[in-house]
């Protein structure tokens, strides 16, 4: 019974109205990644992170799963073996889509995070820095999100997982932010055979044995299909 590692990128909600990151209208070309996705740029300007999460938060709130998110749904209740899924993203489209166990290495929309304790709440849609803390009461609330600089969520299970892992497979996702970006090459170094599922080769295309590519609504149900026959 073999085990299916997954990481996924941006690229698999983009179907469901979720801008991409580096795309021509990529979400990096309209906002300076420095100001809103940095420790430093929350602290410069609070209310203006919050407004950009919160833009993204309504926009996943009101997104729907796609054919992607519910085939890897149904790979994860309908494989013998073990399907864990790693996302680079914020969404909850995964959990809607029928997957359970996510881990969200660069953490989650729906989630806020208390600066001053890590006390962590459901998020509200609309989040900003003067909420005081349900447990502290400190005003310092912050969306829990991974910033560059910081630390993604949960590398040891990441990095167990990929080692008893059968099968690498990424989807949707360009290949520059590390540590995700290095997954592939730690999956070949360790004999692990690497499958990239994407619109487009992306930047770690030539790490991959194998490779897929167009709209992951189709190329995705078609990928676990195969897999569950097989
Ligand atoms: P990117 O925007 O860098 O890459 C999106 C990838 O999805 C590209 O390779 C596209 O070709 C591909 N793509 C676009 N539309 C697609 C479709 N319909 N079907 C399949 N693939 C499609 O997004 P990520 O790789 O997820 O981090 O970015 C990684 C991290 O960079 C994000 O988690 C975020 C960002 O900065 C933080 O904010 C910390």
């Amino acid at each position: 019974m073999t085990h299916i590692l997954i990481l996924t990128g941006a690229g698999i909600s983009a179907e469901s109205g979720l801008g991409t990151f580096r795309d021509v209208d990529g979400l990096w070309t309209k906002y300076d990644l420095d100001e809103v996705a940095t420790p430093e740029g929350f602290a410069r300007n609070p209310t203006l992170v919050h407004e950009f999460y919160n833009a993204r938060r309504a926009n996943c709130f009101d997104a729907t799963p796609n054919a992607a998110h519910t085939a890897l749904g149904r790979l994860q209740s309908e494989h013998a073996g073990r399907v864990t899924i790693i996302t680079q993203n914020v969404d909850d489209l995964h959990e809607r889509g029928g997957a359970t166990d996510i881990i969200h290495m660069h953490g989650e929309l729906r989630s806020a995070l208390c600066a001053n304790c890590d006390h962590r709440w459901p998020a509200p849609r609309e989040m900003s820095a003067e909420a005081p803390c349900p447990s502290c009461a400190e005003p310092n609330t912050r969306p829990d999100i991974v910033w560059f600089g910081e630390m993604p969520y949960r590398m040891e299970d990441i990095y167990a997982a990929l080692s008893e892992a059968d099968l690498f497979v990424a989807i949707g996702t360009s290949g520059n932010v590390y540590p995700a970006a290095g997954f592939v090459m730690e999956a070949r170094a360790m004999g692990i055979p690497t499958l990239e599922l994407n619109l487009e080769p992306s930047d770690t295309a030539s790490a991959f044995n194998e490779a897929r590519f167009g709209p992951a609504t189709q190329i995705v149900p078609g990928w676990v299909e195969d897999v569950l026959k097989s």
